[in-house]
């Protein structure tokens, strides 16, 4: 796709070619016949992948990583992942061996044997949970299988800051809708030129670097009427004792335990990076939190998180290291036949009540920690064709084909008219309250008859078409789908890795 036609292609010509003319859509969907890992495009270094949530969030990335990283590391003895961005405010359930994990700031990749793991600058790290994490995976699996680090310029989430958050929640201001995480307070501190990173909490003058911070957010709670001490903040690890924030010396008491533990894993990751990026024998896979659609500049405002989920963060995390363009695969997340999200935002694309909530049910679209019923909406083409672009994605993942019924087409938004006119999506509410989603139907298949296939040939024409069809209109190749919870679920495009 040129530049001209980027912006507004003609989705229903796609559309023509695909189901009437039967054009394409065979090629799009047979196994690559060169696998784009092992022999990129031109300049792309080979053997490695980023993956990121191309809508919402909640995508099921999580899972996949997970597999990659296995599958690499036992073809390749080793893999590296590198996480650059979020913190504790993502989350996704890892099954490994049937055991269920939880993992909120380690990514998955930290399942897999003989990986290393790196947690980038451009991450939020909150030391408590990070180890309460840590203890849950070792009791679980009997041992940190990969080989952790922490950059030490990683920006530091701390019980002030899910205080400060707090705070301005209350105020209806712009804590509003967040995790409670304190992942926006954190990331401004780095605006503000303040923030307090890994290396000040191992530094040997740590409790005065940390006092200094806790005073600062002890005058800003005071001034709008909220004393620090006395807030309540979210923990990972239940506990029927609510944690205050406490005085300055119980906030100092608890960092110190904490740093003691972390201080082996802290180090300064630079020539580890530089040295793994530039061997090509190692596999490198860039594990991204939160979507595209959560993205401060470029998702549906204000339902936004703070840190940049899209490959662009990897540019700056690294510190200028990895260019997004030079990773072999930039693949994005997606869920096949809607896309679901919790917050105050109207995506145009609304459904039918009694839809969402067959997909709801049947896809168990709640919130994983508040059980909240995700909103459910259409393809939204404009809208996931934008994501794709600002992001530089390369390749599909497509989750969820089991969720699909043989009653009902498969209702995608085209483009978006305003006035009759046509019109873009941009990331702005008032401005896509104003739009008028124009639909297509398109044929449906029965999900529950793809459930747990795992081979391209296992999928029915209609689901090929479609995965055709929408690869075309995103324009970006697919790589992986999903077609139900368990793990080998998993279609691949990657004849090496899934042969
Ligand atoms: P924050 O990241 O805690 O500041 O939250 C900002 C917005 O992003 C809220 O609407 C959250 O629900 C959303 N959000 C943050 N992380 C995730 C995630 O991992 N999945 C889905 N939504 C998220």
């Amino acid at each position: 796709m040129n530049w001209q036609t980027r912006l507004r292609p003609d989705v229903e010509a796609i559309y023509r070619e695909v189901y009437e003319q039967g054009l394409h859509y065979q090629e799009i969907t047979a196994p690559f016949a060169d696998d784009p890992l092992l022999k990129p495009a031109d300049g792309r270094r080979p053997l490695s992948i980023a993956v990121e949530g191309g809508a919402f969030g909640d995508e099921g990335k999580g899972r996949i990583v997970d597999e990659l990283c296995t599958r690499l590391s036992l073809r390749h003895g080793k893999v590296l992942v590198y996480r650059w961005n979020g913190g504790a405010n993502a989350g996704h359930t890892v099954i490994v061996d049937s055991i269920k994990i939880a993992l909120h700031q380690l990514p998955s990749g930290v399942l897999t044997e003989n990986a290393t793991v790196i947690l980038g600058k451009g991450m939020v790290l909150h030391p408590g949970d990070l180890l309460t994490e840590i203890d849950q995976v070792v009791r679980r699996l009997g041992k940190l299988y990969a080989k952790l680090h922490i950059d030490e310029t990683a920006v530091l989430a701390l019980d002030t800051h899910r205080a400060f958050e707090k705070a301005l929640t209350a105020w209806e201001s712009g804590g509003k809708g967040a995790t409670g995480r304190g992942i926006s307070p954190a990331y401004a501190d780095v605006l503000l030129r303040h923030p307090v990173r890994m290396r000040d909490l191992t530094a040997e003058d740590w409790q005065d670097r940390l006092g200094k911070h806790y005073d600062l957010y002890e005058s800003w709670l005071r001034g709008i009427g909220s004393p620090l001490a006395e807030v309540i903040v979210p923990t990972l690890e239940k506990s029927d004792t609510p944690l205050l924030v406490g005085s300055k010396r119980d906030f100092l008491d608890r960092l110190g335990e904490q740093r003691a533990r972390l201080l082996p894993y802290v180090s300064d990751v630079h020539d580890l990076l530089v040295s793994a990026w530039s061997d090509v024998n190692v596999p490198v896979v860039f594990e991204g939190a939160q979507a595209v659609g959560l993205d401060p500049r470029f998702g549906m405002y204000p339902d936004v998180t703070a840190s940049d989920p899209t490959f662009s963060g990897i540019l700056h995390s690294t510190e200028g290291v990895v260019f997004p363009h030079e990773i072999a695969v930039r693949a994005g997340a997606i869920k096949a036949t809607y896309s679901s999200s919790v917050g105050t935002r109207k995506p145009p694309t609304a459904m039918d009540a009694a839809l969402a909530k067959r997909i709801r049910d049947d896809a168990h679209e709640y919130g994983a920690t508040t059980g909240r019923p995700r909103d459910i909406v259409h393809i939204d083409i404009p809208c996931l064709r934008y994501y794709a672009h600002v992001s530089s994605m390369t390749h599909l993942i497509l989750t969820h084909m089991d969720i699909c019924y043989t009653d009902v087409p498969v209702q995608v938004c085209t483009h978006y008219t305003v006035d009759d006119q046509p019109a873009d999506y941009r990331p702005d509410q008032p401005f896509l309250d104003r739009v008028t989603p124009r639909y297509l139907n398109l044929p449906s298949w029965n999900g529950k008859a793809v459930e747990d296939k795992c081979k391209i040939s296992d999928l029915p024409a209609p689901a090929l078409q479609y995965i055709g069809f929408l690869s075309r209109a995103l324009d970006v190749q697919p790589i992986f789908a999903t077609t139900g919870a368990a793990r080998d679920a998993l279609i691949s495009w990657l004849p090496a890795l899934w042969d």
